[in-house]
C-alpha cells in the first residue's frame, strides 16, 4: 500500500518514547520529515540521530511542555518555517495519574486538561492554517480505550479524553471541505513505560507483582494479548495517510478487543 506520505512533514507530539516514539519511527518508515517534541531534549535528539540514520530523512526536535501554550505555538509555527508545509499533526501527551475519585484535587483536574485536551486544542489550532494552505491535513490524537469504556481509576482519563474526541468531531465538521481530516486513535492496553508505571501502581494496591498486573489486563482482551506500540503506531499511519481520505471524526480502538460494546 501507498500511502502516500513520502516527502510530508509530520509533527508528533511527545515522542521521546511509547506511543508517540513508535508513531515517529513509523512515520519515517514511510519517508516522513519529523517534528518532534516533548520534555527530555536529550532523548529526542538520540531518537532523530537513530531514525535520521536509518530513514534518511530530516527531523527536527524541541524539549518543552505540551501544556505551555506559547510553546506548542511556536513550535508549530517553526515547523511551518522550516519545512514550509505541515501536513500531518499527532497529538499526544503523558497520560493522567490513576487517582480515587474522592482523592482528586481541583487542580488536578486542571491539570489533566491542559495535559490531554488544552494540548490537541492548541496543536490542532495552531497546524490547521498550514494544512488549509494545501488543501491537505490529517490531525490523529492519541487517545485512550478509556473514551468508549471507563477504566476503573483512571477517571481524570475517562472524563478528559472524551472532550478530545467532540473537539475531533467539530473539527472534522469543520474543516473537512478544506481536505483535513480528524481521528482519534484509542489505543488499550500497550507495552509502554507508561503501562509499567500503572503496573507497579495497580499491583500495590491490590497485593499483586506487577506480572500478574500484565496476565490480568491480556487476560480481559478478546485476543488475550497486550499490544505492542508499533501497532497503535501502524493504525495512526494509515489515517495519516492518503489512503484514508474517507474516515474521518471517528475513533479507531487498538485494543485487542478489551471495549467489549458493539
Ligand atoms: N500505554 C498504554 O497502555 C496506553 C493505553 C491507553 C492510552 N495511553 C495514553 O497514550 C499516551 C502515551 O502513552 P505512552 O504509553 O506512550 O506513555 P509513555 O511511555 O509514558 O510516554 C509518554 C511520552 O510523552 C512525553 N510527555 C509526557 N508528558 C509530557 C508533557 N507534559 N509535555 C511534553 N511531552 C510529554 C514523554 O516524554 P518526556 O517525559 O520527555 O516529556 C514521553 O515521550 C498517554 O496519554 C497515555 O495515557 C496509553
Amino acid at each position: 500500500m501507498n500511502t502516500g506520505l513520502k516527502g510530508r512533514t509530520a509533527i508528533v507530539a511527545a515522542s521521546s518514547q511509547g506511543l508517540g516514539k513508535a508513531t515517529a519511527q513509523a512515520l519515517a518508515a514511510e519517508g516522513a520529515n519529523l517534528a518532534l517534541c516533548a520534555r527530555n531534549q536529550q532523548a529526542l535528539e538520540s531518537l532523530a540521530a537513530e531514525i535520521t540514520a536509518k530513514h534518511k530523512v530530516e527531523v527536527f526536535t524541541r524539549a518543552f511542555d505540551v501544556t505551555d501554550t506559547a510553546s506548542v505555538q511556536s513550535f508549530v509555527e517553526d515547523v511551518a518555517r522550516k519545512f514550509g508545509r505541515i501536513d500531518v499533526c499527532v497529538t499526544n501527551a503523558g497520560g493522567p495519574p490513576a487517582k480515587d475519585f474522592l482523592a482528586l484535587t481541583p487542580e488536578d483536574w486542571r491539570r489533566a486538561f491542559d495535559l490531554n485536551l488544552l494540548s490537541t486544542i492548541t496543536f490542532a489550532h495552531a497546524a490547521v492554517p498550514h494544512m488549509q494552505k494545501n488543501k491537505w491535513g490529517r490531525v490523529v490524537a492519541i487517545t485512550s480505550v478509556s473514551v468508549k469504556q471507563p477504566i476503573g481509576d483512571l477517571i481524570l482519563s475517562n472524563t478528559i479524553r472524551v472532550g478530545v474526541v467532540g473537539l475531533m468531531r467539530s473539527l472534522a465538521n469543520r474543516f473537512g471541505r478544506d481536505g483535513i481530516t480528524f481521528n482519534n486513535v484509542g489505543p488499550g492496553y500497550t507495552r509502554t513505560d507508561r503501562l509499567k508505571q500503572l503496573a507497579a501502581s495497580r499491583a500495590a494496591s491490590a497485593s499483586a507483582t506487577e506480572e500478574e498486573m500484565f496476565q490480568k489486563w491480556a487476560a480481559d482482551t478478546a485476543t488475550g494479548r497486550i499490544a505492542e506500540p508499533e501497532e497503535v503506531a501502524d493504525a495512526i499511519v494509515f489515517l495519516a495517510s492518503e489512503r484514508a481520505a474517507a474516515i474521518t471524526g471517528q475513533t479507531i480502538l487498538v485494543d485487542n478487543g478489551s471495549y467489549k460494546g458493539l
